[in-house]
């Protein structure tokens, strides 16, 4: 199977790991200081975040300038808790050094942050990939490290995080295949928009329990995996713009019915617009702008009581309900609507017609 090819280094991140984990415990060349630690998690802490100070090289801002000394609860973005497991000794807990510009790379050291819950990364300039040693951070809840230079496959040891809720490696530079595991996570939010990710969607999609999913400017391809109609009791949020994706939307996406944000703008979708759409009470923001879909737009579209802005321009659509010209935030400008400004000419319309038939069957069809 295509999707499972990016994890086959899966067993091979493992094994890594635990080599790795026996080559940090007897960690030579960061010595820990005179002046005692209160404890062997802080100790731990300590090795962890002195190893990457040494791993960054550059910090513009100065965020680390007090990443000196024993105390590293009083490092900036460095934040401590009583650990969940004894309450009575002081453990890190989160890392946010979100926004600090530093470059650099994450060292293997980092997986000695077993108490670790929150790593916030967001708007950095920081290089490689994830660590296998990640792999120790049983309580990781919230993993964020968006808008960096991380490269590489999809980061595996992610899948083998057990209390992961919320996975955000947006606006990177990782490629390759999409691994389906990451659908059979526990997750509440993932995002992996604005990367290079090639491979279709994985089928089991819609496994996933995630309330936000947000794929949006990949080089991936395909269709809409029909699993999405299993999201149906969680899904608030979907962004799919600019992927490539092919095929129609199926009637049967209406049963998405606390879908609030819809976005599958900037791809080849065809065929009709699923009337169906109107049964998602909850729609607040829709966009199917800039596919290739034809037909009319339903009026139930176009009365949903929440809906705040409905935009589908650059389709091949042939009329809307009266009703869609009374939204305040559309655009319907370059379809084929009879008696609307800013349309398509006929003859463009025309030629697009002849081309419809085989919508769905033909680009469809995988591999
Ligand atoms: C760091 O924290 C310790 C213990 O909470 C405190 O005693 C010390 O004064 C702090 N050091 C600095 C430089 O803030
Ligand atoms: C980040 O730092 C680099 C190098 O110092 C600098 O060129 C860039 O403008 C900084 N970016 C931001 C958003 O401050
Ligand atoms: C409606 O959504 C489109 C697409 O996201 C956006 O370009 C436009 O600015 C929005 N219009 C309003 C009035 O919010
Ligand atoms: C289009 O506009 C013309 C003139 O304004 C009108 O006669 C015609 O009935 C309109 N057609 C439709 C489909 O609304």
């Amino acid at each position: 199977m295509k999707n499972s090819s990016s994890c086959v280094s899966l067993a091979v991140c493992v094994v890594l790991t635990i080599i790795l984990f026996f080559s940090i415990q007897s960690h030579q060349h960061i010595f820990p200081p005179v002046i005692s630690i209160p404890n062997p998690r802080l100790m731990k802490g300590y090795i962890a975040l002195q190893a990457w100070k040494l791993a960054m090289t550059s910090d513009p801002n100065k965020f680390t300038a007090n990443w000196n000394g024993p105390h590293v609860c009083n490092y900036t973005g460095v934040y401590c808790a009583p650990a969940p497991d004894d309450p009575h000794i002081l453990t890190v807990a989160g890392v946010d050094l979100n926004h600090a510009n530093i470059s650099g790379f994450l060292p293997e050291e980092l997986g000695l942050l077993k108490d670790l819950s929150l790593f916030h990364l967001n708007s950095n300039r920081f290089r490689g990939t994830i660590p296998a040693s990640f792999i120790h951070l049983h309580l990781l809840y919230e993993l964020d490290i968006s808008n960096n230079r991380f490269s590489g496959q999809f980061p595996c040891v992610v899948l083998y995080l057990p209390s992961l809720k919320y996975l955000d490696i947006r606006f990177n530079e990782f490629h390759g295949d999409i691994p389906e595991q990451v659908f059979e996570l526990e997750l509440d939010a993932l995002f992996l928009n604005d990367n290079k990710f090639e491979s279709s969607l994985p089928e089991n999609l819609g496994n996933s329990p995630v309330s936000v999913f947000v794929a949006a400017n990949n080089d991936v391809s395909g269709c809409i995996p029909p699993s999405l109609a299993k999201m149906a009791g969680t899904l608030e949020e979907i962004i799919l713009s600019n992927l490539g994706l092919t095929g129609c939307l199926r009637q049967d996406i209406g049963i998405l019915k606390g879908l609030k944000v819809l976005d599958v703008s900037f791809n080849k979708l065809c065929g009709p617009l699923p009337e169906s759409i109107g049964e998602m009470r909850n729609l607040e923001q829709l966009n199917v702008a800039h596919n290739k879909l034809i037909g009319q737009v339903a009026e139930s579209i176009c009365s949903l009581p929440n809906l705040k802005n409905f935009t589908y321009s650059f389709n091949y659509l042939s009329g809307e309900s009266p009703v869609c010209l009374g939204l305040l935030a559309k655009d319907d400008s370059r379809n084929c609507i009879p008696n609307r400004s800013l349309q398509r000419s006929s003859e463009e319309c025309k030629s697009h017609y002849l081309h419809q038939i085989n919508c769905g069957a033909i680009t469809c069809s995988r591999n």
